[in-house]
């Protein structure tokens, strides 16, 4: 251990990062063993930057000197010609998923924080009547698209360390909702460092860095590390497609969107939709040297996000909701180049040791944590198409306990969704004065998947009566 004590000693103190073995006389050999196979494992021929231009340097990302907006499928066909590859795009993707071609993914290594829910985000009870988690609708999505294609499609969960094994726990314990073991393939990603604000990384204890998730862009890594993408190539797996855990209302395997990005041979794709408003917090959509490439909405000038076009509409209206088409050759081509995407900045609360040993618990941010972004990799791809999508039939994201974006509007949404396809199936379906329903739906995956379904079934559904809560499953 001497030679290799020796060894990282000078690493560290070569990177300005010596006091990582402050402690080091106080170890036993157990904390010793574990604090160097942590510093091994960091990537130190990138820490110098990382403490320079991410963590020292305190501007925010550089907008691109030249941008517009992207181009984009429109949600309806515009004209003939694009009616009859919306057509082909959709046959086309039913018969990829038919074929076990697509896999799904979603990436859930975040905690419920912000929701004020202690344990995996996936784990939170949604759904309006049954209160199902979000998982639990995941993975019933899952099992009714397997049963109408009659179709293997696996299924890859991403976790941190800081729910990994409670993640597991949880579909354990849910006997994988009834999905078979073998096709759901729960993962770690990797994590990176914090740091303080003077560039110095912090120790979460006298053994131990102080690391986080380093964000879904850590994905594309971690589904190359953690065997995600043997798993998929074994299986034949050519598309992965991609949502984060907060999204109740995901469509998950949508022929439409996996036709269009292979009749396009696109690499990666995205689906959109039209902003709310200006300054709504969701990535804008934009191209920059002829990539499509999201602009934060946080680093978009509001000049650029009030901008509007003769006829009203927002230049730069169309946001992501991060679902996207990945294709399983794109990680692997990424992998092999020995990829990275760039760093974001978020300053932070941080709990660490200080020179003395003793835990410091800050009151006010003090530290750096380091994360990348999945839409980072869009303009890598050779190419990459939008599809844009209806936010009341795809995107209801469960992120705070109550008001936008929470888990009582995506509840409403779910509500409101069913009902308008329970109504476009000629169910009546009772309403307040202000257009609300007065009562509950829920529509479970088994039922319907879309609209259409619920039309075949529509003489199944019970008359819904002022109060009632109504499940269809
Ligand atoms: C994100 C997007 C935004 C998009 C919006 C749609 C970013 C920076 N912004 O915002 O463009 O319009 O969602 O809802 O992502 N996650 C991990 N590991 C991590 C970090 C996050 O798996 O290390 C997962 C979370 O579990 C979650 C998702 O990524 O499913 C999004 O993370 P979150 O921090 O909630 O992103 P937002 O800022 O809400």
């Amino acid at each position: 251990m001497e030679k290799t004590f020796e060894s990282i000693r000078r690493l560290v103190e070569g990177h300005n990062q010596g006091h990582l073995l402050a402690f080091w006389e106080q170890l036993d050999s157990v904390g010793r063993q574990g604090l160097l196979g942590q510093i091994a494992g960091l990537d130190f021929s990138q820490v110098d930057d990382w403490a320079s231009n991410y963590v020292k340097n305190s501007s925010s990302a550089i907008l691109p000197g030249d941008f517009g907006p992207a181009p984009c499928y429109s949600l309806e066909p515009p004209d003939g010609d694009m009616a009859r590859k919306y057509t082909e795009a959709r046959r086309l993707g039913e018969e990829l998923i038919s074929a076990g071609k697509v896999a799904c993914f979603v990436v859930a290594g975040g905690q419920g924080t912000r929701l004020g829910f202690d344990g995996p985000k996936g784990d939170f009870p949604i759904s309006p009547v049954k209160n199902k988690t979000l998982f639990r609708i995941f993975a019933e999505t899952i099992a009714a698209v397997s049963k109408r294609y009659q179709a293997h499609c696996p299924w890859y969960v991403m976790t941190s360390p800081l729910n990994h094994a409670e993640t597991q726990e949880v579909f354990r314990s849910n006997n994988y909702y009834g999905l078979d073991e073998g096709d759901v393939f729960i993962f770690q990603q990797g994590t990176l460092p914090n740091f303080s604000f003077d560039g110095k990384i912090l120790l979460a204890d006298k053994d131990a860095i102080s690391c986080s998730p380093d964000g879904h862009g850590g994905s594309l890594k971690a589904l190359y590390k953690g065997g995600a993408v043997a798993d998929m190539k074994k299986r034949g797996v050519e598309f992965i497609s991609y949502w984060q855990v907060d999204n109740s209302l995901v469509n998950i395997f949508d022929p439409l969107f996996v036709g269009l990005h292979a009749i396009d041979e696109a690499e990666m794709s995205s689906k959109a939709l039209i902003k709310a408003e200006p300054r709504e917090k969701i990535g804008n959509f934009c191209l920059v040297d002829g990539k499509v490439t999201v602009i934060e909405y946080s680093d978009l000038p509001e000049e650029f996000a009030e901008k509007r076009n003769p006829d009203g509409s927002l230049v730069f209206e169309l946001g992501s909701i991060a679902i996207h088409i990945i294709n399983r050759s794109f990680v692997e081509r990424l992998n092999s180049e020995g990829f990275s995407l760039p760093l974001h900045r978020a300053v932070k609360k941080i709990p660490h040791i200080d020179a003395e040993g003793r835990l410091f618990e800050p009151a006010e941010p003090n530290g750096i944590k380091l994360e990348s972004f999945v839409f980072d990799a869009l303009p890598l791809a050779s190419k990459s198409i939008i599809l844009e999508t209806k936010r009341s039939e795809e995107f209801a994201p469960a992120k705070n306990r109550t008001g936008v974006d929470s888990a009582e509007s995506a509840r409403e949404m779910m509500i409101a969704r069913a009902a308008a396809w329970l109504e476009s199936a000629g169910v009546a379906v009772p309403r307040k004065q202000d257009g609300s329903t007065d009562c509950l739906i829920e529509i479970a995956p088994s039922f319907a998947l879309g609209r259409d379904d619920v039309k075949a079934k529509a003489g199944r559904v019970p008359k819904i009566k002022r109060g009632d809560e109504l499940y269809l499953a």
